[in-house]
């Protein structure tokens, strides 16, 4: 029997990514990651993924006592249009406030859960070989890593995404 995707904690609900959420969620990437290659991350968020990828894509708010909505966490993903037998998971983050709570775990459920229902069986994704919280979240969500060399002391590609970009590609299938 599949398991249904993790509630979500008391006060946060989730609904699909819109057009809307483009500038909040390059505000919170520069907030959250607080390092100074955060205008570089928020570059990997251009608005095109808010208006042409927003099926499988997701955002988590919580409501706090005489405040509207406030964003929590996002997760941009979508169908390959090369592979039909597979999702790809773009960019998740979780403001740090909220982490270690299970909704990224629950953002992950909740697709993969859509990505059955239009026949997927596979889920991929790449992180870089320094984001060892990445690489332990993907772990425990059922993801394996694979790459052709070992880098800073992980298996991954060098030059994956440009000169000098090495990156580590995680894979998980669905059942
Ligand atoms: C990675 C990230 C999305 C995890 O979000 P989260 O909501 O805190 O994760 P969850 O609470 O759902 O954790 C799910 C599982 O992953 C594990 N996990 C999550 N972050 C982890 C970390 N930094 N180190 C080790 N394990 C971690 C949890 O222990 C949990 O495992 P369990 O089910 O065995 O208990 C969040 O830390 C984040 O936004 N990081 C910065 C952005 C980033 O690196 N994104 C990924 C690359 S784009």
């Amino acid at each position: 029997m599949m398991n249904s995707p993790p509630a979500l904690p008391a006060g946060f609900t989730s609904r699909p990514l819109r057009e809307s959420d483009h500038l909040p969620v390059i505000a919170a990437v520069g907030e959250w990651w607080g390092t100074p290659q955060a205008p570089e991350l928020g570059l990997l968020l251009p608005r095109l993924f808010f208006q042409h990828f927003t099926v499988l894509s997701e955002v988590v708010e919580v409501t706090n006592e005489g405040s509207g909505p406030h964003l929590a966490a996002f997760l941009i993903a979508f169908h390959s249009a090369t592979h039909p037998d597979r999702v790809y998971i773009h960019f998740v983050g979780v403001d740090p406030q909220w982490r270690g709570r299970g909704i990224a775990a629950g953002l992950y459920e909740r697709l993969f859960s859509a990505a059955r229902g239009i026949g997927c069986t596979r889920v991929d994704a790449i992180t870089s070989p320094a984001n060892r919280g990445s690489q332990a979240f993907h772990e425990a969500l059922g993801f394996t890593t694979h790459g052709d060399q070992q880098i800073e002391g992980v298996t991954a590609y060098a030059d994956y995404d440009g000169p000098g970009h090495a990156r580590v590609a995680l894979m998980r299938t669905l059942d």
